[in-house]
């Protein structure tokens, strides 16, 4: 299996104890929560509040660098106890996000400020497969790898989804979701067949491509801001009994900038233009602090093909990997080899792991392939400063366009709030305090910042965006818009919300709505 151990894996062994205490809430603002409290009390809907002893616990963020105090949690086990979170919080004038898994790197599930009305949907965790039609009925609280290991279980079935096992399906899924199945079966969202969902107005409906169609649309790409999705339906695949997984390490190349562009550059001309190349095969690049440096992915077919004819060409004209593997993972072995580090099982209550991170995203377009200039800067970067840095980082960079990538068909260009179906590569690069835990200091994030404007000043004609699933809270609302959807989606949703939710009842600080574009 190929080597994933890295600094930021050892980031999800860290758990942390808050000692945070609820933020103060006075006058108007304890008025408010008073008010909140009682209808949830009436309507009977399961709530914490911070004088409860697991409140530290429950609150606490996966990105301890953001931590915000909800004014209450919800923790509903009907439709019914989502849609009175809702309307009680409407009555009170309280803004609402849900949590799925609790992953964003803003904290937006905890409301991204102080304040806002948690819905925490843990108790939704079933997952219900029918297998005639294939199409699994999921709740909006379940975890990535539980997910994978139950349908899995079920009735042999997979997903395209991400590897980490404890995020969760309701952001995940609502953002993108790009995993190693993502090049041959599409994006998670491009699975999701219809949702039940609770809307701003406490109305419960269940959406799909004709049932609610503006519905179904903004909440593939935008879902924080349109409502809260109680159970997905998704079109589960066959899985297969193996993939091919493979790694090629240039960990030695890392020594010049000028070798390590190339070798990328000879990647991306392989990924556009090999007739080894199609849906078949998933790519990423993978960097760290220590000096990694390598190429690795799952290939969907025969071992001994893929090694002479796929592997050979995809290498042909690198410099000889220090070391390379291929071989034939179970499905479930191949979803646990790209876990990093964490059981695919995750507890259905208390979940506990924490990081602490800044994180960015640079999504790169198949009409403007990266430039040797792009490729050459990055890297000089990335051995000046990252090679000596004293605190952990990474970057992936994975395939999400080339030749037959089923996240770029044409026919999805418009039919999601997802709206880039032309990138070709999508950077991430995350950088962690040292022990995982805060404080997080500032140079931290302006080497983030650094790796990401290496790239993008070198290639000014890049058109480069972001993925909103690796959500970046530094974007203003406008920056944020233009970036995850681009003006022409933004603004199809902004109508949509004014329909749905005029007084933004839904609201993270990138809310649709925040901006003008
Ligand atoms: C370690 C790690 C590895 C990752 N790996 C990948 C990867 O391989 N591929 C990839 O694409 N991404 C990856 N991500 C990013 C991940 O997809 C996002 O962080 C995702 O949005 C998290 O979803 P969540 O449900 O856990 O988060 P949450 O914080 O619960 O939710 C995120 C946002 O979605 C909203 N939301 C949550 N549930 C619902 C719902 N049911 N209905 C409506 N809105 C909802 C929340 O209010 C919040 O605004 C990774 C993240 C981490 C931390
Ligand atoms: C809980 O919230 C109330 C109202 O906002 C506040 O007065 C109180 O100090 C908080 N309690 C704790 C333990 O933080
Ligand atoms: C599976 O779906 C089909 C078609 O919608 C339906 O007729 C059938 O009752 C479902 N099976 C189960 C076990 O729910
Ligand atoms: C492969 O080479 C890298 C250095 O280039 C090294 O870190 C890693 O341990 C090697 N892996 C194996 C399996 O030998
Ligand atoms: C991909 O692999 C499958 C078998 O896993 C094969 O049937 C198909 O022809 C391959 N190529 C494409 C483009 O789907």
């Amino acid at each position: 299996m190929f080597q994933i151990a890295s600094a930021f894996s050892a980031f999800f062994l860290a758990s942390a104890v808050l000692g945070n205490p609820a933020g103060r809430l006075e006058g108007p603002a304890s008025h408010q929560q008073q008010k909140l409290q009682d209808c949830l009390a009436v309507r009977g809907v399961p709530t914490t509040l911070n004088s409860s002893s697991d409140w530290s616990s429950l609150i606490a963020a996966f990105n301890l660098r953001l931590q915000y105090t909800p004014t209450a949690v919800t923790l509903p086990t009907t439709p019914q106890h989502v849609s009175d979170s809702v309307t009680c919080a409407i009555a009170a004038g309280v803004k609402v996000q849900p949590r799925s898994g609790g992953h964003s790197y803003g904290s937006y599930s905890l409301g991204g400020k102080d304040g806002s009305l948690m819905v925490d949907l843990q108790k939704f965790n079933s997952i219900s497969l029918n297998k005639s039609t294939g199409i699994v009925a999921v709740g909006g609280g379940v975890r990535l790898g539980n997910l994978g290991v139950g349908i899995f279980q079920q009735g042999q079935r997979a997903l395209p989804h991400g590897t980490f096992p404890g995020v969760g399906i309701g952001g995940h899924y609502t953002h993108g979701g790009f995993g190693y199945s993502s090049r041959r079966w599409g994006l998670a969202l491009d699975t999701i067949v219809a949702m039940d969902v609770v809307l701003a107005d406490g109305r419960y409906i269940h959406a799909t491509s004709t049932s609610y169609p503006d519905i179904y649309y903004a909440l593939r790409g935008a879902a924080d801001s349109f409502g809260i999705v109680t159970t997905f339906h998704l079109q589960t695949q066959s899985a297969p009994s193996q993939v091919v997984s493979f790694s090629a390490s240039f960990a030695s190349a890392l020594k010049s900038a000028d070798t390590a562009a190339n070798i990328v550059l000879k990647l991306q001309t392989f990924a556009t233009s090999s007739s080894y190349m199609d849906r078949n095969t998933t790519l990423e690049v993978y960097m760290n602090v220590n000096g990694e440096f390598s190429i690795r992915g799952w290939y969907f077919g025969d071992r001994d093909y893929f090694s002479k004819t796929v592997f050979s060409a995809m290498l042909d004209g690198m410099p000889t990997p220090d070391n390379s593997t291929v071989q034939y993972r179970t499905w479930l072995d191949a979803l646990e080899d790209i876990a990093e580090g964490e059981p695919l099982a995750e507890p259905l209550i208390g979940y506990n792991n924490h990081q602490t991170f800044y994180s960015k995203s640079v999504v790169t377009r198949e009409a403007e392939p990266l430039t040797k200039t792009a490729l050459e800067s990055f890297f000089a970067y990335v051995i000046k400063k990252g090679l000596s840095a004293t605190f952990p980082w990474n970057t992936f960079i994975a395939l999400y366009g080339g030749k037959d990538s089923q996240i770029n068909k044409p026919a999805l260009a418009d039919s999601a709030a997802y709206s880039h179906r032309d990138s070709l590569w999508v950077f991430q690069n995350i950088g962690s305090s040292p022990d995982f835990l805060p404080p997080f200091a500032p140079e931290i994030m302006n080497f983030v910042d650094g790796l990401n404007t290496a790239l993008t000043s070198a290639q000014p004609d890049g058109d480069f965006l972001a993925y909103p699933n690796y959500l970046d809270p530094a974007l203003t609302p406008a920056e944020a818009a233009r970036l995850y959807y681009g003006d022409v989606t933004y603004n199809r949703l902004v109508k949509i919300k004014k329909a749905v939710d005029p007084k933004a009842v839904f609201w993270n600080p990138q809310a649709i709505g925040n901006a003008i574009l």
